[in-house]
């Protein structure tokens, strides 16, 4: 199957709605800070004709599918292997002074998630990896089998919202000194095992959240997300928007936390009136988070808990 059949771009149209007011100006810069599978870089490319694109990928894998696939637009698309906290660095390099507009769809990729034998599925058996880029940092099989139980523990109820973490870390500090961890399937069934009947009746596979744990922890996703939503604020022109989608909640409180700072004003309280240095800088574009319509949740199962958020640049730092 081709990458595009397979990989659905989530809230497709709403971002490219969201991003349009501010993608006019021929020459306008639109950043995709999550390249994957290239769908919504392609759909961005096709909606305005005259503007030109970056975008960023972690994964030598996306950028060499997407790279395929976003071939015909020639010099209009310039992708870069890069963590998207770089984004400024990238910026610098191309000599880009400031962008018209950014997207990230946070995450892992459709086609990450297929590709059994990167282990981020806890439905097939595969070598625990999760790295988006396997050419550096460690894997989830490393982790689980070298972190202090204490910092196991942390990770699943930080990352992973998981409140049987200590029983589960028991079970995998047990079996590890048996034999360490080195597929997804022991990992799935010790999981199972370890949990109480009432714990396995809701929530889906009970080794979905520390499978998610460990993949925001080999990935360091959420500092990431932490450095990256500032700097692309920051990398914006005046009129420039971005848009964001998460697909949790930890991510989500990060994107609304940066909005909602950029959108208040920054004056000491009891001011008659508010100086130009402390307005707000960004307006908010959403009221809360927009989430995926039913009809797009019944053709598109991954976008289920999608959150989309977006802000306009409304006006310059002032030093
Ligand atoms: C949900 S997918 C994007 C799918 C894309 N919008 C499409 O339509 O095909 C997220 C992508 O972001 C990449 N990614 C995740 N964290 C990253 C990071 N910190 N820096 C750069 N890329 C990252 C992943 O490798 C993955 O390819």
């Amino acid at each position: 199957m081709s990458s595009n059949v397979r990989h659905v771009p989530v809230m497709l149209q709403r971002c490219l709605d969201m991003l349009a007011p501010a993608l006019t100006e021929p020459g306008a810069v639109v950043v995709d800070c999550t390249l994957g599978a290239g769908g919504h870089s392609e759909a961005l490319l096709k909606a305005f004709p005259e503007v030109r694109l970056v975008a960023l990928d972690r994964d030598p894998t996306a950028l060499k599918l997407a790279g395929e696939r976003l071939a015909p637009f020639g010099e209009r698309a310039t992708l870069v292997r890069a963590v998207y906290h770089e984004l400024p660095e990238v910026l610098e390099r191309l000599g880009i002074p400031s962008v018209q507009g950014v997207l990230f769809d946070l995450g892992v990729s459709s086609m990450q998630l297929d590709e059994a034998d990167r282990g981020f599925a806890y439905a097939q058996d595969a070598p625990l990896d999760m790295r988006m880029d396997q050419t550096t940092g460690i894997s989830a099989a490393e982790v689980l089998n070298t972190y202090p139980p204490g910092e196991l523990v942390r990770i699943l109820r930080a990352y992973g919202e998981e409140k049987q973490a200590k029983r589960i870390v028991s079970a995998v500090v047990r079996e590890r000194e048996k034999e360490p961890f080195s597929n997804s399937a022991r990992l799935v069934e010790l999981i199972r095992d370890a949990l109480p009947q009432a714990a396995k009746r809701t929530g889906g596979n009970p080794a979905k959240r520390t499978f998610q744990a460990l993949r925001i922890e080999v990935n360091a996703e959420l500092a990431s997300v932490e450095a990256a939503i500032p700097a692309a604020v920051a990398a914006l022109a005046v009129g420039g928007r971005i848009a964001v989608l998460s697909y949790q909640s930890l991510e989500d409180r990060i994107v609304k936390g940066v909005f909602a700072a950029g959108a208040a004003t920054t004056a000491p309280p009891g001011l008659p009136v508010v100086p130009e240095r402390y307005q707000p800088r960004l307006k908010l574009l959403t009221r809360g988070a927009e989430l995926p319509t039913e009809e797009e949740i019944a053709e598109n199962r991954r976008a289920a808990p999608a959150r989309l958020r977006g802000a306009e640049r409304i006006r310059e730092d002032i030093l």
